[in-house]
């Protein structure tokens, strides 16, 4: 007899913020199927988390339809938190067919495999990368999307997709627009094990914490310092979110799309300078190339999420910045491969 078990299906769970969802879903009574291809995922996270409750690593490709369509003939689905995806701006800009092939086709695996499960409420990790340069600030949800890079714009199509698998097979979905996540868990169990990581502030931390050299890549853009504003919010904040969003669903709520943000915006420079201020030193910095695909200034009305989740972002800055200095404390080299 297959093992049926009700449960949530999170896809990339094994990687940065799937990790940290997996986390706080255990946490809060849940049983979870993580489904991760391990590329960018790591499976000494799982054993870690696999100590909170009932996990079980299932390890396929979403490129690969009978890959997913046995999750679904084994456990019994109520919901997907969808994080799988590949997230690297600067390499969607020199081989864009991957994003296509993995956050889209592998998305649509993914749906296929709901649909014919009978299983129809998601929570898909989108990105503010899909708004591209703006035309007003804060952005909210309405504000016209033009994605400035191959990676935007997989994650838009996916967007359509469940637009359409909403309207015409009955899907339940909240699509969520992150900013730019940062931190780690606030216990230093987990966290962002790229090295270097593809995010500003933890970098930052490891070059304070002189793990690693610390570039950064800051193309002039116009801002009054020069460098890209953007909008930061951290990963338990994040995470929290899609519980409410699954709770949401599960009252009935209507198809969404929030904005998850903080509201306000950071400069590469002032990132920096707050990593300086909480760990009391100067940082010698070597400048990296300018990344493509980059524009100058975004940050997030969250005003939406705020209200129909009843969420909102609570760390500061420093939260973050301490949470990531508690993590590479603990794992200054990440976890095993
Ligand atoms: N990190 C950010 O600031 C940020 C901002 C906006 C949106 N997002 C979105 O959040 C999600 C998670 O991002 P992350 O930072 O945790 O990235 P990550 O690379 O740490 O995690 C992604 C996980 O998905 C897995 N994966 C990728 N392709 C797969 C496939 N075809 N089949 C199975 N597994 C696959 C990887 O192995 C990895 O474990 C992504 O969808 C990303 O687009 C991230």
């Amino acid at each position: 007899m297959p093992n049926k078990k009700p449960t949530i299906l999170v896809t990339g769970g094994a990687g940065y913020i799937g990790s940290h969802a997996v986390k706080l879903f255990l946490e809060r009574g849940f049983k979870v199927v993580v489904f991760d291809n391990l590329l960018h995922g790591y499976r000494e996270v799982l054993e870690i988390l696999q100590k909170l409750g009932p996990l079980e690593f299932v390890k396929g490709d979403l490129r690969k339809k009978s890959d997913i369509e046995k999750v679904f003939a084994k456990y019994e689905i109520e919901a997907v938190l969808h994080f799988a995806a590949l997230c690297s701006v600067n390499e969607s800009m020199e081989q864009p067919e991957l994003y296509f092939e993995n956050n889209v086709l592998g998305s649509f695996n993914l749906l296929e495999a709901m649909r014919k499960a009978n299983v129809k409420k998601i929570i898909f990790s989108s990105t503010c990368a899909t708004y591209g340069e703006t035309k007003y600030l804060p952005v909210d949800e309405l504000h016209p999307q033009d994605p400035a890079n191959p990676y935007g714009e997989s994650k838009m199509l996916v967007e359509r997709m469940l637009k359409w698998y909403g309207e015409l097979h009955n899907f339940k979905y909240v699509i969520l627009r992150y900013f730019n996540v940062c931190g780690a868990a606030s216990d230093g169990t987990i966290g962002d094990s790229k090295k270097p990581s593809l995010l500003l502030m933890q970098n930052a931390v490891r070059g304070a914490m002189n793990i690693e050299p610390f570039f950064y890549t800051c193309p002039t853009v116009k801002t009054p310092d020069k460098t890209p504003i953007r909008d930061y919010i951290d990963v338990e904040d994040l995470v929290e979110a899609h519980f409410f969003a699954l709770d949401y669903l599960k009252h009935g709520g209507q198809n969404q799309i929030l904005n998850l943000g903080n509201g306000r915006g950071f400069s590469v420079k002032e990132i920096v300078s707050e990593v300086e201020k909480v760990f009391g030193i100067k940082m010698k910095k070597q400048k990296a190339p300018a990344r493509k695909g980059e524009y100058a200034e975004i940050f997030a009305n969250p005003k939406k999420a705020q209200r129909v989740l009843r969420w909102k972002a609570k760390k500061t800055l420093r939260d973050s910045i301490e949470s990531l200095r508690k993590w590479y404390e603990r794992r200054p080299e990440g976890y095993r491969k």
